[in-house]
């Protein structure tokens, strides 16, 4: 069990796995920022899409002290990324 989920891609633009998220969380990320310096995730050219997964790992963390199965991305329009389809 669980090893499937580690190495979820979650930003596709950098190539970062939720893996690598983690530890860099574990290692002392505690804002979005950090983990955009620490892993590159959250920085790709798409602008940040994974961002809405990216917060509530880290929140889910920061208030639990542990990861969540599965990640509840945030919808609420408070990503920073210009939601920009292809049309
Ligand atoms: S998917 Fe992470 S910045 Fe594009």
């Amino acid at each position: 069990m669980g090893a499937k989920k580690k190495t979820e891609i979650i930003c596709r633009c950098n190539n970062v796995s939720r893996e690598t998220i983690e530890q860099a969380i574990k290692n002392g990320a505690t804002t979005l920022n950090d983990i955009f310096d620490t892993t590159s995730a959250g920085v790709g050219p798409c602008g940040g899409s994974c961002r809405r997964k990216l917060g509530p790992l880290l929140d889910y963390y920061l208030k639990n002290g542990t990861f969540p199965d599965k990640i509840t991305e945030d919808l609420s329009g408070k990503a920073p990324a210009p939601q920009k389809k292809d049309t």
